[in-house]
């Protein structure tokens, strides 16, 4: 290839149409995954304070934004459930009337061509914070599957399209398709949190979902931020028991491990940006530090570059908004 002066890489810059003709990366409302925060009660529409623009949504308000994002080009929403009460085994997480069963058969029935995922985990439900069954004040993993497992049928019951086991316990994705298959839910997915690490990002959820351990952390069952190697294991370990599609998560903290984990396998891959990629953006734009706006379609533009196909991300409907506007 020759040299400067031959070669000028500002060639194909020059013009807004040639830029749009090489870009690499392309980002679509249809890559993005809103998470929703599902509340007991009517009417209710109550904004997270460490999640400007996010909201505590009963059943009926839920289904309201939901249809407005389907609008706008998203194509599938996760849902997240605050119980009404909580207890040591979390056991709203898998009643027949929880709150994200509820918000699951509404979706069904108000916007059936919406993709409705469900998280499959224990710590919004459980006094104690954790992800599982505490037996002598540890996690215990065996037992835990057992619950997550009953989490994930009354998911499938209820209507989900794909469940995400985000608990981190080993071997929970062999239970779950088990579970499934038992039980003539062939064709419910498997959206597996793979390589989740133990992270600070995840903050403003916690507080979300009154979620935090009361004792201990998450350490003994999440990865630790520093490991690439052991994402890898873990993303082969999901795909080997019936994965359907694999997870990163946080995002902008991982983009190596997304990388890494598109060239090694072939399994669609999502990432998540959490609740704290997205808290640090709009309070460094509520302050007027940043181009809050473009800094949301840069983040998940470079999450896709590392390799997502799609994103789970609280920008979903303002980043279709901003798109439909470009
Ligand atoms: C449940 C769960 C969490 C998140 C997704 N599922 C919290 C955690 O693991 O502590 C985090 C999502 C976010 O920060 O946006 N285990």
């Amino acid at each position: 290839m020759a040299p400067f002066p031959e070669e000028r890489m500002r060639r194909l810059r020059r013009a807004p149409w040639l830029r749009d003709l090489v870009r690499e990366t392309t980002l679509s409302p249809a890559d993005l995954v809103w998470p929703l925060f599902a509340v007991h009660g009517q009417g209710v529409r109550q904004e997270i304070p460490q999640m400007p623009g996010q909201h505590h949504l009963s059943v009926d308000a839920l289904v309201k934004e939901a249809v407005e994002a389907q609008a706008l080009g998203i194509r599938a929403v996760i849902l997240f459930g605050i119980p009404a009460a909580k207890d040591p085994l979390g056991t709203e997480a898998w009643a027949d009337d929880g709150i994200v069963q509820r918000a699951v058969r509404l979706l069904r029935r108000e916007a059936p061509d919406l993709g409705v995922m469900t998280d499959v985990c224990l710590c919004e439900y459980t006094d104690h914070g954790h992800c599982g069954k505490v037996v002598d004040g540890e996690v215990d993993n065996d037992a835990t599957l057992e619950l997550l497992g009953r989490v994930a049928l009354s998911h499938a019951r209820a209507g989900a399209d794909l469940v995400a086991p985000s608990d981190m316990m080993d071997g929970r994705v062999r239970f779950l398709r088990e579970a499934l298959d038992r039980h003539d839910f062939q064709q419910v997915g498997i959206l597996a949190y793979s390589a989740k690490h133990a992270s600070s990002f995840y903050g403003p959820f916690r507080e979300a979902a009154h979620s935090s351990p009361r004792f201990g952390d998450r350490r003994t069952y999440q990865m630790d931020a520093g490991n690439r190697r052991e994402a890898m294991r873990e993303l082969a370990l999901d795909a080997g028991e019936g994965a359907d599609i694999l997870m990163v998560k946080p995002a902008l903290p991982c983009l190596d491990i997304l990388r890494e984990a598109r060239d090694r396998f072939e399994h669609p891959l999502a990432a998540y940006q959490v609740s704290g990629e997205y808290a640090l953006i709009r309070a460094a734009a509520e302050r007027g530090w940043v181009d809050g706006d473009a800094m949301m379609l840069e983040s998940l533009t470079a999450i896709r570059r590392a390799g997502a196909d799609f994103v789970l991300t609280y920008f979903a409907r303002d980043a279709a908004r901003s798109l439909a506007r470009r």
